[in-house]
């Protein structure tokens, strides 16, 4: 195991341990609560808490005092998967290797779990033990990504696109939503997790290698969509051909896809050069993700 490897490592053990802490105590909706941690503690790549708490580390914080932060953001991008994929949205059965939330546990629940997973995930940001202002403004960040103008929009551009053929430019604008805005807002709140201003250069370098990571991640879940397993993904593949969506593979075809990838991860790793004090670790994750397998 490399160096890069043992600190992703690192850094997943540390986010596993703390957000098996939330939830814990005992309440009469005990169903919800299993029901929010069963989703949340599934598994998972954890990319966002990771970028969350490497940025704070790499603008000069430490990790521990990016994890309530970093917690928020996996419990936000939690509940966006259980409401992806109910039956009402993409209607999946598998997630994280395991039975969706509603499979587990009933529509009725799996919504409450999403929708308390949401509310959650602000509550951390705002207890959390840094500034007022600091939280403030990364509560700030999170809402607006999560919102209208982020996820939610991506979502609705998603399934208005259903049974239609996109344009590139489309395509490239609802994942900008869907998925990209989370990863941005993981990577911002990482840095205000610092103690940086929100108008600090620092802010800016963040925002513009979470976006092109954020491009290459999506392009690669839709190669992924093609190319690999249900077991290896831990959740369906191949439906995104079955259901005619229109995705950069679709549109662009694989070979251009990986030329994508390279040139975006090469793009984010020029944003953040020169611009952190020590952006080695972020550098090789954009790498990483470049290649991811799953
Ligand atoms: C899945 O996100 C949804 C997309 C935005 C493509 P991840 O690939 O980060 O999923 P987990 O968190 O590892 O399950
Ligand atoms: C999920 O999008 C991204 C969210 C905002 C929840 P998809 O529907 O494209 O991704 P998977 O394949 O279910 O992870
Ligand atoms: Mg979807
Ligand atoms: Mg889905």
């Amino acid at each position: 195991m490399n160096q890069f490897q043992f600190e992703l490592q690192r850094c997943q053990g540390l986010i596993e341990v703390n957000l098996a802490s939330y939830f814990t105590k005992p309440a009469p909706q005990q169903k919800l609560l299993d029901a929010m941690r069963y989703s949340l503690l599934a598994g998972g790549k954890r990319i966002r808490p990771i970028l969350a708490l490497k940025f704070c580390e790499a603008a000069g914080g430490s990790l521990e005092q990016a994890l309530p932060y970093a917690c928020a953001v996996e419990m936000l991008h939690t509940y966006s998967l259980i409401h992806d994929d109910l039956p009402s949205i993409d209607n999946d059965d598998l997630r994280r290797g395991k039975p969706t939330n509603h499979k587990m546990f009933g529509e009725c629940t799996a919504t409450l779990a999403g929708d308390a997973l949401q509310a959650a995930a602000f509550e951390t940001i705002l207890t959390a033990p840094l500034p007022a202002e600091v939280n403030a403004a990364a509560g700030l960040t999170l809402a607006r990504a999560a919102g209208v103008l982020g996820m939610c929009g991506g979502q609705q551009l998603d399934m208005e696109g259903e049974n239609r053929t996109l344009t590139l430019k489309e395509v490239a604008r609802m994942n900008q939503l869907k998925t990209g805005c989370l990863l941005k807002a993981a990577c911002v709140m990482g840095v205000l997790a610092a103690g940086v201003p929100t108008d600090d250069p620092m802010v800016n370098a963040a925002e513009h290698y979470a976006k092109a990571i954020g491009l290459a991640f999506q392009i690669r879940d839709d190669m992924l969509n093609v190319t690999s397993t249900e077991e290896e993904m831990g959740k369906p593949v191949g439906n995104d051909a079955e259901s005619h969506k229109s995705t950069y593979v679709s549109l662009l075809g694989l070979d251009k896809c990986a030329n994508v990838i390279a040139q975006q991860t090469a793009a984010a790793k020029e944003a953040i050069q020169g611009c952190l004090p020590d952006v080695d670790f972020l550098c090789d994750l954009a790498d990483y993700l470049a290649g991811r397998e799953k």
